[in-house]
């Protein structure tokens, strides 16, 4: 049974001529204990009062310039607002497929530099994400073994996920926009500077977000633009519905496996400075029947990524899927 801790006021996005109806994310302090329920749910939940990355809400631009050490970091750069995310490795599948960013390696002093030249609003952006790694100084070092790493256990070893993998550093512009997509991990997201606004949907709106096909390079985002939605090409848009809420510094957000997340800087500092704690999923003990939503898109992946091994080319996957549902299922 999924916990349901709605807040009565609603929400609307405004897209281009319809809007998207949101609730609340709930937010509770630590110790509620309906933090421990909607994280055993799977449910999203802004928690405060974590003090997660309490020892880094000190880290502003100049201080990590001055502290992060000489390693290279990983810049995008977008002509406009948003950062939708591509799989390299994915690139060649996909015939006259257009990076919509450029990835850069870059000093953290030139990122500096550089987001410091960059004050139009309408210009170039740019957004940095790194996953921490040894190469920092010795502060950050310091203040990364004093992340409150008790309370993230606590929330890995009560919900049985699977190992940490990274903590990805996230330092962009306000106004930066992380496209609507769904990752394959288990995410506590920690701000420490600058606030951010996120948009979450449930894995059961799979349908009326369309995401591409397992093999493109936009795998695990969705077709649709959630501020110009072309509900024509995606008539199902008009069906979604959702979570809204702001993380500020000192907040954690749980981002469930498979729930899918729009992100956008919001414009109250000059700097946005996120942490982001990935945990690989848990092992399943029991399946039970119905199948979850979650189970469902793990399972889709999986026929998907099959269909494409035996058939052996991308195109032929539509096709042999037409043939097996058209007229039997349908
Ligand atoms: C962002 O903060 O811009 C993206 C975070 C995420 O997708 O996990
Ligand atoms: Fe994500």
């Amino acid at each position: 049974m999924a916990a349901s801790y709605e807040n009565e006021s609603e929400n609307r996005f405004n897209g281009n001529s319809f809007s998207i109806p949101f609730q609340e994310i709930p937010r509770f302090p630590k110790s509620d204990k309906r933090v421990n329920e909607l994280i055993s749910c799977k449910e999203p939940v802004i928690v405060t009062g974590s003090d997660l990355v309490g020892s880094a809400s000190h880290w502003s631009l100049d201080y990590l310039a001055e502290n992060i050490g000489d390693g290279t970091f990983n810049v995008y750069k977008s002509a406009s607002r948003k950062f939708k995310y591509y799989s390299d490795k994915k690139m060649q599948a996909v015939h006259e497929f257009a990076p919509p960013t450029q990835l850069l390696e870059m000093r953290f002093q030139e990122f500096m530099k550089l987001i410091r030249s960059k004050t139009n609003t309408n210009s170039e952006r740019i957004y940095l994400q790194q996953a921490l790694n040894n190469s920092v100084g010795p502060n950050i070092v310091h203040e990364f073994v004093n992340f409150n790493w008790a309370w993230a256990s606590e929330q890995q070893q009560g919900n049985s996920w699977g190992q940490l993998t990274s903590n990805l550093l996230l330092v962009g512009m306000p106004g930066n926009v992380t496209p609507v997509h769904y990752d394959e991990q288990e995410n506590l997201f920690a701000q420490i500077r600058g606030s951010k606004r996120f948009l979450l949907f449930h894995p059961d709106q799979f349908e009326n977000l369309y995401p591409y096909p397992v093999h493109h390079p936009h795998d695990r985002q969705s077709q649709v633009d959630l501020e110009n939605p072309d509900y024509e090409q995606f008539p199902n848009v008009r069906n979604l519905h959702g979570y809204e809420g702001v993380v500020g510094p000192g907040d954690v957000l749980y981002i469930p496996m498979y729930w899918w997340h729009q992100v956008e800087s919001c414009p109250d500092s000059e700097e946005n400075i996120s942490v982001n704690f990935w945990y690989m999923a848990g092992s399943v003990e029991k399946i039970e029947h119905p199948l979850s939503a979650q189970q469902k898109v793990a399972m889709s992946r999986n026929i998907e990524k099959m269909c494409l091994e035996a058939l052996g080319d991308p195109s032929e996957v539509a096709p042999f899927m037409k043939m097996l549902v058209l007229g039997r299922y349908t």
